[in-house]
């Protein structure tokens, strides 16, 4: 079968993103979290919230003909969110895919650097992509990582930069 597709999500594919987000928090979330957090979680990824979100957050797609296997967004600020791929769906590759198009739209854009809330499952995945682990944050007894990545060259960083000049 060839590779997945990627695209921007547009507001008819909104219930096909809404039921793959419900689909993996169960699966691959729960048991990180209990069922009451994720039914929590999945609420803000209704097709009314994510339609209220498309508006100023891009949202990718990856499509394997007509059924959505991956979803990952990108907002202005570099805030990163709404990451999932289809438990059939992980450990070959497509989150590295649909996670290098965000990287690569951001730089695009000259957004300085990446950040998240990390799920515990999710927490390899990012920091083998380079991502610097911050605080936990706890939201009851729900804990989320925040998460960033520098996407700056080395060279242009403000305090090099500045080093340079002096
Ligand atoms: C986190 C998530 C988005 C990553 O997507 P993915 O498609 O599984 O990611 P990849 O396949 O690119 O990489 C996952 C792992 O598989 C490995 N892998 C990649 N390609 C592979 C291949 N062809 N064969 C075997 N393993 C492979 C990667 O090395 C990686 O290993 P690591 O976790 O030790 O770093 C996905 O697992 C997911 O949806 N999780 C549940 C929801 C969630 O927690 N989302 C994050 C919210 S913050």
């Amino acid at each position: 079968m060839s590779p997945p597709r990627i695209s921007l999500l547009r507001q008819p594919d909104l219930p096909e993103a809404a039921r793959l987000v419900a689909l993996t928090l169960r699966v691959s979330n729960q048991p990180d979290y209990g069922a009451a957090n994720v039914e929590r979680v999945a609420s803000n990824f209704r097709v009314v919230p994510l339609s209220r979100r498309l508006r100023r957050v891009s949202h990718f797609g990856a499509w394997e003909r007509r059924r959505l296997v991956g979803m990952v967004s990108l907002a202005p600020d570099g805030g990163v969110g709404a990451f999932f791929v289809h438990p059939a769906r992980q450990g070959c590759g497509l989150g590295h895919r649909l996670l290098s198009t965000v990287i690569r739209e951001a730089k695009g854009a000259g957004i300085p650097a990446l950040t998240l809330r990390s799920s515990l499952a999710a927490e390899r995945f990012y920091l083998a992509h380079g991502f610097v682990a911050g605080d936990d944050i706890w939201h009851g007894d729900e804990r989320t990582i925040a998460m960033r990545l520098d996407l700056a060259p080395a060279a242009l960083k403000p305090a090099r930069a500045r080093a340079r000049l002096s």
